[in-house]
């Protein structure tokens, strides 16, 4: 069965030229009782078609927040301010309004999440879900949707698809239910998919055939994907670009041979050195690093991670590095940025 023909994106070579998707100094604001929370503090990027950027940090970095602007299911309201542009194949996500919002999550962009529960209904069965995704946003009778919905599930390497149709989420195995998210997310074509710890609630030989799964898609489909992570070593090898994030900021980006073959952010040093080897039982992986990240409601003035780094000098707590402030220097590379005024790997800089 030819399952992914049909699925092949038929875009104009001008469009897939230009990147599809574009962050321009975005920034969240979370409103709490506690103060307000700076949880996404002025991130901007590109991502072309068919590419993967892997975004890396500790648990209360700022990568989900980060995610969910990008997606539109944050903006400003009651609880938080929103600002910078967020375009999507070209469309501005936060001027799109609600309608226009669902549009673009049905067509332009998937999203996979840590818990596949979260995408799944537990009354309705795989068919349904499936079904309902494609039915919203296409003109299809029935039948010709229940057969795309095997068509999904066969691309996303599920036997047996017909039977599948028929089950509900409770009766398959987590790491089918986050197969079958992704063949939700993935049944209008999206020209991007963000994938927010997509491997991280399943067990360590099912997150390689999730992530392989997600990589032969990715070939297949062409679609560009943004993939989040606390571990590095998940998007080791499968990220073309990284960056790496702290306390709400990019602290350091490159291309991953870059930043994984020579770090320059002390922070990204310390991160390589607690990735978890696989191979080893969990009681003698490497602790994680020491120290706890900032209180986001009044952070450090200066660089967010002197209290934590080995390299800490006086200047460092003066004010923020930037992440240009190193190509301002001279002493960084095209395409590799990192906000720290005495990196690691630089030649004594
Ligand atoms: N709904 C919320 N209300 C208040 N604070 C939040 C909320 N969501 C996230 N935060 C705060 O924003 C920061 C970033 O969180 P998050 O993006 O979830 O981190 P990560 O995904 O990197 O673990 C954290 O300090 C977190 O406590
Ligand atoms: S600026 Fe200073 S404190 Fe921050 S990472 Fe670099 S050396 Fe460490
Ligand atoms: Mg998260």
């Amino acid at each position: 069965m030819n399952s992914t023909s049909a699925l092949l994106p038929d875009r104009p070579a001008a469009e897939q030229e230009s990147p599809v998707l574009i962050v321009d100094d975005l920034r969240t604001q979370i409103h709490t009782p506690r103060g307000d929370v700076q949880a996404v503090d002025g991130i901007s990027f590109t991502l072309g078609r068919g590419k993967t950027l892997g975004i890396v940090g500790e648990s209360g970095s700022g990568k989900s927040v980060l995610g969910r602007t990008i997606m539109g299911l944050y903006s400003t309201g009651p609880t938080m301010t929103v600002s910078g542009r967020v375009l999507i194949a070209g469309k501005d996500v936060h001027t799109l309004g609600a309608s226009g919002l669902r549009e673009l999550w049905g067509s332009d962009v998937g999203m996979v999440f840590q818990d596949p529960m979260t995408a799944l209904n537990p009354v309705k069965k795989v068919g349904v879900h499936l079904t309902e995704s494609l039915r919203r946003h296409r003109t299809m009778n029935r039948a010709q949707a229940k057969a795309h919905a095997a068509e999904l599930l066969n691309l996303v390497g599920i036997p047996e698809p017909r039977r599948r149709l028929d089950q509900y989420p409770h009766e398959l195995s987590g790491g089918m239910r986050q197969r079958v998210v992704i063949a939700m997310s993935l049944a209008n074509e999206p020209a991007l998919l963000i994938a927010d710890e997509p491997t991280t609630a399943l067990d360590v030989t099912v997150q390689k055939q999730i992530l392989d799964l997600l990589d032969r898609l990715q070939d297949e489909l062409g679609m560009a994907i943004v993939l989040i992570s606390h571990n590095l070593g998940v998007v080791a090898g499968r990220a073309d670009r990284v960056a790496v994030m702290y306390a709400g900021r990019v602290v350091e980006t490159a291309d991953a041979a870059a930043l994984f073959g020579l770090p320059h952010h002390p922070y990204t040093e310390a991160l390589l050195e607690a990735i978890p080897r696989l191979d080893q039982p969990p009681h003698v992986r490497l602790a994680a690093i020491d120290g706890a990240p900032p209180n986001m409601v009044a952070p450090p003035i200066g660089c967010r991670f002197a209290p934590r780094c080995r390299y800490a000098q006086s200047d460092c707590t003066l004010a923020p590095p930037s992440l240009d402030g190193a190509v301002t220097r001279g002493i960084a590379t095209p395409g590799h940025s990192f906000a720290c005024y005495h990196p690691v790997n630089a030649g004594g800089q």
